[in-house]
């Protein structure tokens, strides 16, 4: 499977300016390279001002509703005006400061699959004290995909993303990560079937850089990354859209 990396700016940078510049350089970083898919999710605010041929567009957030009386939300029809793909949905910094719930985030990943948009659905364990991780986050991918039609499934795509693991320089172990990998896929297996589970990205997210990007590229069953604070820079990240790309 052809690698996947995704950029989350987050809520950076600080202008528009900035984030012209940041796409810019990413943009003519990646260019020449042919062996890996890229999609940057600036905050919604730049999305307008973004555009390339090379380098797909993703939003962070959804909501579930297209239209109406919901004060300072975007819709996916929104998004999709503007050229977007892809969407990032229960990313654990939403869950942890909006009090984003797997309820909303089923809704959210229905709403986008339904027009289209390519849902970057995250999970991933608060902390590793004892095995109970991994029925956590099943429990996770049950409820977010709970009754999401199977015709649809193939436009998911799974984020892990331990939290524990995010923006501290504490990345996943290698063999862990084969472990989780495997564990989710055997998951999406049990919900959707074969076909689902063997072609469905699953990406890792938690403090990805360009010095350890290859060591995950060589995990089985892991098929790329979603990159937070090594993707704002443009430098940084071409490295590991490369690395991904010679994989
Ligand atoms: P990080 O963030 O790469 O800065 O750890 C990843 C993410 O939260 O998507």
């Amino acid at each position: 499977m052809r690698k996947l990396i995704i950029a989350n700016w987050k809520m950076n940078p600080a202008g528009q300016a900035m984030a012209k510049r940041l796409f810019a350089g990413i943009v003519s970083g990646v260019r020449g390279v042919y062996n890996a898919d890229v999609v940057i999710c600036p905050p919604f605010i730049y999305l307008s001002g973004l555009d390339s041929k090379k380098v797909k567009l993703g939003a962070q957030d959804i909501f579930w509703a297209d239209k109406g009386a919901y004060t300072g939300e975007v819709s996916g029809k929104m998004l999709k005006s503007l050229g977007v793909k892809y969407v990032i949905v229960g990313h654990s910094e939403r869950r942890a400061h909006l009090g984003e719930t797997d309820e909303m985030i089923n809704k959210k990943i229905k709403a986008a699959l339904k027009l289209g948009l390519k849902p970057i659905f995250c999970v991933g364990e608060k902390q590793r004290k004892n095995n109970d991780y991994y029925v956590f986050v099943k429990n996770q991918i049950k409820a977010g995909l709970a009754k999401v039609p199977k015709k649809l499934s193939k436009n998911i795509i799974i984020a892990y993303e331990p939290v524990w693991a995010i923006g501290t320089g504490k990345a996943v172990k290698p063999q862990d990560l084969f472990e989780m990998a495997t564990y989710i896929r055997r998951v999406v297996f049990n919900i959707f079937g074969k076909k689902t589970a063997y072609k469905m990205p699953i990406l890792y997210g938690g403090s990805v850089n360009a010095k350890n990007a290859a060591k995950f590229l060589n995990v089985e069953g892991v098929n790329g990354f979603l990159v937070g604070g090594a993707s704002l820079n443009a430098k940084e990240f071409t490295k590991i859209v490369k690395e991904a790309a010679n994989d």
